[in-house]
Order: structure tokens, then sequence, then C-alpha cells
């Protein structure tokens, strides 16, 4: 079977460190290995547009941004297709069919979505179009025949739903879709990267990220005031580990030899960890240890931004040519479907 890869993010913002981890970084891997037969990154700007369709500025700007981000982390366009969701509005009526095969209280169940209405105060106003968005993806993903998805952990309630509707529309109407599996990166804690509050979600809404963009000041400002053991108050004190987002983050960004690099006393984290953990480590030390790692990593990043910013012609071009080659393929999805569900009428009702 051919590997189809497709994953998305909504452009509400530019994306941070917690969008790297979680997906962004394994989206980039899996590209430049070369493993697969087609490649889509959507920005998801119709979604979007589910909580934001009185601030369409908004999207239009981060459409751009998240384009920047992308192409700045690696994503290469001549290697993968990059396109914008409502550039191919095949996606907008396959949802639409595949509306009928979902119950309202199953839309509700979905945990994610859950999580989203309350922190949207969305429980008495809740928009049709906001709740029905994991159909809209579930249209995303078909569309394409992706068979692997590569997200964060809060996206497999979507994966699921995405499932649940291929099999009711092959039950249905005959063997056309096909079922995707959710990738999940490999280092557990990369799954959902705490915010730098303590948060357990980096979310721009409260404000607590590092974004892919921030300069160099601006992460170690935020790296100094992140939240570590509030019970560590003297240098000599014991620390904890646990819950402590500096080393939360340490063991999503770190590698051996960065830990020598940066902390040449110690020979790995474990040790950093047991020293902090016995007392006599301070926070400041640690940090600035962080600090160093994720501007390392985001030094790159940082220079291809730079770069995108003064050449935006080239991430239009990405963008449009990503989507009309998109669109072709969500063409021909359409149509299947449209014959599987025997409603391509210009074929049927011929004498
Ligand atoms: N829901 C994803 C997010 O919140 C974006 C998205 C839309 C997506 N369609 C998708 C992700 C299809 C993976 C596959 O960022």
């Amino acid at each position: 079977m051919k590997k189809i890869i497709l994953t998305g993010d909504r452009p509400t913002g530019r994306l941070h460190i917690g969008h790297y981890v979680g997906s962004l970084k394994n989206r980039v891997q899996m590209q430049n290995a070369g493993d697969f037969d087609e490649m889509y990154v959507m920005i998801a700007d119709a979604q979007a547009l589910g909580d934001n369709h009185d601030n369409i500025q908004k999207i239009r700007d981060n459409i751009v941004e998240v384009a920047m981000d992308y192409m700045s982390c690696g994503l290469d366009p001549n290697k993968i297709t990059l396109f914008i969701q409502s550039e191919v509005p095949e996606l907008t009526e396959l949802t639409f069919y595949y509306m009928n095969l979902v119950t309202l209280s199953r839309l509700t169940r979905n945990p994610t979505v859950k999580e989203e209405i309350k922190l949207r105060n969305f429980e008495t106003s809740l928009p049709v179009g906001f709740v029905t968005y994991p159909i809209s993806q579930a249209a995303d993903i078909t569309a394409f025949g992706a068979n692997v998805v590569p997200v964060g952990d809060d996206q497999l309630p979507m994966i699921e739903q995405t499932r649940e509707i291929v099999r009711s529309f092959n039950n249905l109407y005959g063997e056309t879709l096909v079922e995707p599996t959710a990738v999940l990166p490999k280092n557990e804690v990369c799954r959902r990267l705490p915010g730098t509050d303590g948060n357990a979600k980096m979310s721009k809404s409260l404000g607590n990220c590092i974004y892919l963009a921030d300069d160099e000041k601006t992460v170690n400002q935020k790296v100094m005031s992140m939240y570590t053991d509030p019970n560590h108050i003297k240098v000599s004190d014991p620390g904890k580990v646990e819950g402590n987002v500096v080393f939360t983050y340490l063991d999503a960004f770190s590698t051996e030899e960065q830990i020598k690099k940066y902390a040449p006393e110690y020979n790995n984290l474990q040790e950093i960890k047991d020293h902090y953990t016995r007392g006599g480590l301070g926070d400041v030390k640690v940090k600035c240890l962080l600090a160093a790692i994720l501007n390392e990593e985001l030094a790159p990043i940082r220079e291809r931004r730079a770069y995108l910013e003064e050449h935006k012609n080239e991430v239009y071009d990405a963008l449009f040519n990503g989507s009309d080659k998109a669109r072709k393929t969500a063409q021909k999805t359409l149509e299947k479907v449209k014959k599987a569900m025997g409603i391509n009428y210009r074929e049927i009702l011929k004498k």
C-alpha cells in the first residue's frame, strides 16, 4: 500500500516549540527520510474560522506566518505539497456528505472538542461550525487517501472520528475511503509540552508559549521566568524534577552531546536531575543550560525565517502551487465518493 502522509495546523497564531516537538520536527524528519509516496501539509484556515469567523484578518495574516514557520523549520515545498485548506473547496463538499454519518452526541463526546468548548465558554452558545470540525478533518484526511497522520496527543480523537467515518462510509457505500493511523512523537514528553508557566498546555491564549520566531533575547527571558519547583528556594534546597517545566523541556529538547557541550561537568541529563534532587544546584544554572539548547535548535530556523520575510513571494508561490496540486487530488476523491454514493448523476442519468 502507498504511504500517504497528511497533517496540518490551524493558522491562529505563530507556531511555538510545542508544535515543533509535538509534530513539526517529526514531519521534517519524515520528509527528509523520503520514506513516503505523497506528503501533504495543510494550513487549516477554514477550520480556524470555527471560532474566528469574526476575525478573518487574524487568520489571513497567520496563514503566511504559519507557512513561514513551516518552511523555516525545513519543510520543503519541492518535496511535499503545502496548501491552504479553503483553496480546496472539495473538502467542504466531502464534509457535507460525511455529516450524515455522525451524530451530534458523538461530536460533543470528543474530549479535545469538549476541552475547547470549555476554554472558549461555548457551553451555552456552541457554534454548529465549531463542533463539526472533526468531520471536516475527516474530509481533509480522506480526500488525499492519507494513511499516516503525524500529530500531537490532542488530535487523537480526530483521527478516531475519521476512522469511524471511513468505516461507516465504506460499510454503506462500498470500499472507497482509507482508514488513517496517527503517528505520535516517540519521546513521550513531546506529545504535549506544558506551557512555560507549568500549565498542562502551551497555548497562545494562556500566554505561556515560546514561539519559533522568538529571538534569542526573548527566549532567554521566557526561560528565566519559567515555572520550576516553588519549594526550591535556596540553591542548597533539594529540588523536584517532576512537574518542573525546565526539566520537562530538557527532556524534550536536549541531546547527550548538548549536555556535554553546555554543562561539561555532567555526563548526561540524569546526572543533572540527580544533583538538583539532592540539592546544591540552582535554578538559574539549569535555566541557562536550557536557554542555550533552545537557542541552538532555533538559530537555523530564525535564519531561514529572516530570509523568507524578505522573499515572501516564494512563500506565496509555494502555497498556491501546492493548493492547485492538492485540489486535483481532492477532486479525484470527490468523484470517487459521489460515484460510490450514486450521486454522480451526469454519468448515471444517460440514455
Ligand atoms: N486540528 C488541527 C489543529 O488543531 C489542524 C488540522 C486540520 C489537521 N485538519 C487536519 C491535522 C488534518 C491533521 C490532519 O491544529
